[in-house]
């Protein structure tokens, strides 16, 4: 389906199409919407009355073709206390009203943002609802070729009437439409199959970036063996599709200030490699690039809305297959950072395409912190299961951060430990360390793996199989990935790291 377009306006009562009211408790429409329900002789007000609506959080209520006003309908949303509404509630607000718009195959529809109670809606919540209808609006049906009826009429064009009309417009061009681009990316690159999206694929599609002023440095199979990434590299040695290291930097900060580093595992496809894994959902692993999407969606969203920071995004693409050039469990490889790394399960690859990044990032980019992204274990979903990312970090304040930034958008973290005592598991016979610590623990002996090579640059791990893909079905989001991150990291970067 096409993305609905969005514009902001003043309140009007010449409208037509579908409106949209919102309500709050008290049940009292706000004034537009009160002199269009005169026109009609109460039946907005005998509709709310009959139908028990208490205007309760997110309720709906439909009035289809009231006579006396030129309206196919009127969709009422309750939304409890209307003072009380967070941002996550606006977003929300959004993603139940394109949800209804949708249903219904609206053309054309305007929705009323003003207040019973004359209190004015601020330009910034109109902007979240506007992110919250982008959202919610998203498809990913490109591969269906018996399109569905909506699909053959144009998108829906909703109009934002609010009293801040012009703020609100400025504001969703300055900041709003550059995060739902984001997120739209990160989906997309999650949900493409791997036949579609190979390694050279996904580094094009990162090069788009430089349209919008990032600058793009790619890494070949050539200068990643001369500079000797051999972990990354192994991993690879198995597929026909070439490695790929995309760099991409927004120097939108100050020029001598040191950039907040992103780093994202992009394995196109996971089959495990020798250690192969079972047939039986198989498939999702067309999905193991998401902590790579994530990074590249949020450079996209930090580059378009000119975020003044200096941010540097890295992503390590392979595809992990077995073949007769592929790595064995028992391989020793040394690392770019030098030390050597025991393959004991070449399924284990996230940690080993990440180390040589995280060190390559730590060597050459010096930046003030870096967070890495990955959806690095089973165990994770275990642990935590869809509803909260696993949150590793050596730096007390950052995980701070980046836990307080989740609770805004709702993309909520859970921190987990790190200690000695786990990285010892990860100790081998034969080399510096061994790629697996046993079942016990496995994502913690996962993250130790990682904290080896980020020296004493304060890093966050966020081990995202949970949360990347297989996402449950919200207001927000309808598809497979939900994006989830680029809303995080871009609220992080904006709270802590932009000037
Ligand atoms: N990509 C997987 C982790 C994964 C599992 C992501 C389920 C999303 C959903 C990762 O590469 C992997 O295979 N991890 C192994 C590690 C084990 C061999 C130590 C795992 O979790 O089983
Ligand atoms: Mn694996
Ligand atoms: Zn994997």
């Amino acid at each position: 389906m096409p993305q609905p377009s969005i514009a902001f306006a003043k309140p009007d009562a010449a409208v037509s199409g579908v409106l949209v009211v919102v309500v709050a408790e008290d049940l009292t429409l706000p004034p537009i919407a009160a002199a269009l329900d005169e026109k009609t002789g109460g039946a907005l007000a005998r509709a709310i009355a009959k139908a028990a609506f208490k205007g309760k959080g997110f309720a709906t209520l439909d009035v289809v073709a009231p006579a006396g006003v030129d309206l196919d309908r009127v969709l009422i949303v309750g939304v409890g206390k209307v003072a009380e509404l967070t941002e996550k509630d606006w977003l929300k607000l959004g993603g139940v009203v394109a949800g209804k718009l949708i249903e219904a195959k609206a053309a054309t529809a305007t929705l009323l943002l003003e207040r019973a109670d004359g209190e004015a809606i601020v330009s910034e919540r109109a902007v979240d609802v506007a992110l919250g209808v982008r959202l919610r609006a998203f498809d990913f049906d490109r591969y269906k070729t018996k399109k569905k009826d909506e699909d053959e009429k144009p998108a829906l064009a909703l109009t934002l009437s609010l009293a801040d009309h012009a703020a609100a417009k400025k504001l969703w061009k300055a900041r709003g439409e550059a995060i739902a681009d984001g997120v739209t990316l990160t989906r997309d690159l999650i949900c493409e199959p791997a036949n579609v999206l190979g390694t050279e694929e996904f580094a094009k599609r990162a090069e788009k970036l430089e349209k919008l002023g990032v600058e793009i440095e790619i890494l070949g199979e050539k200068e990643l063996k001369k500079a000797g990434w051999n972990a990354l590299l192994g991993v690879a040695q198995g597929s026909k599709r070439p490695p790929r290291v995309v760099i991409m930097r927004w120097m939108g900060g100050e020029k001598d200030e040191a950039p907040i580093a992103f780093v994202g595992k992009g394995v196109v496809f996971d089959s495990g490699g020798i250690s192969i894994k079972p047939a039986a959902g198989m498939e999702d692993m067309k999905g193991d690039m998401g902590g790579a999407a994530v990074v590249t969606g949020l450079m996209h969203a930090l580059a378009a809305r000119k975020a003044k920071v200096n941010a540097v995004g890295a992503i390590g693409l392979v595809e992990n297959m077995p073949d007769a050039g592929a790595q064995r469990p028992g391989d020793i490889v040394t690392s770019l950072s030098g030390q050597t790394i025991e393959v004991i399960n070449t399924d284990a690859e996230g940690r080993l395409v990440l180390c040589d990044v995280l060190w390559h990032v730590k060597e050459t980019v010096k930046p003030a912190a870096i967070v890495d992204l990955a959806t690095l274990t089973g165990a994770i979903l275990v642990a935590l299961g869809k509803i909260n990312a696993g949150l590793f970090s050596n730096d007390d304040t950052l995980a701070e951060r980046i836990a307080a930034a989740g609770l805004v958008t709702g993309e909520t973290v859970w921190r987990m430990p790190l200690a000695p005592e786990y990285d010892k598991l990860i100790d081998s016979t034969w080399a510096d360390m061994k790629n697996t610590g046993g079942r016990d623990a496995g994502s913690i002996t996962a993250a130790q793996f990682l904290k080896r090579f980020v020296g004493d640059v304060p890093w966050a791990h966020l081990d995202v199989a949970g949360t990347a893909m297989g996402s449950p079905q919200t207001d927000l989001n309808k598809v497979w990935a939900s994006g989830w991150g680029v809303r995080l990291l871009d609220r992080l970067v904006a709270d802590h790291y932009e000037k």
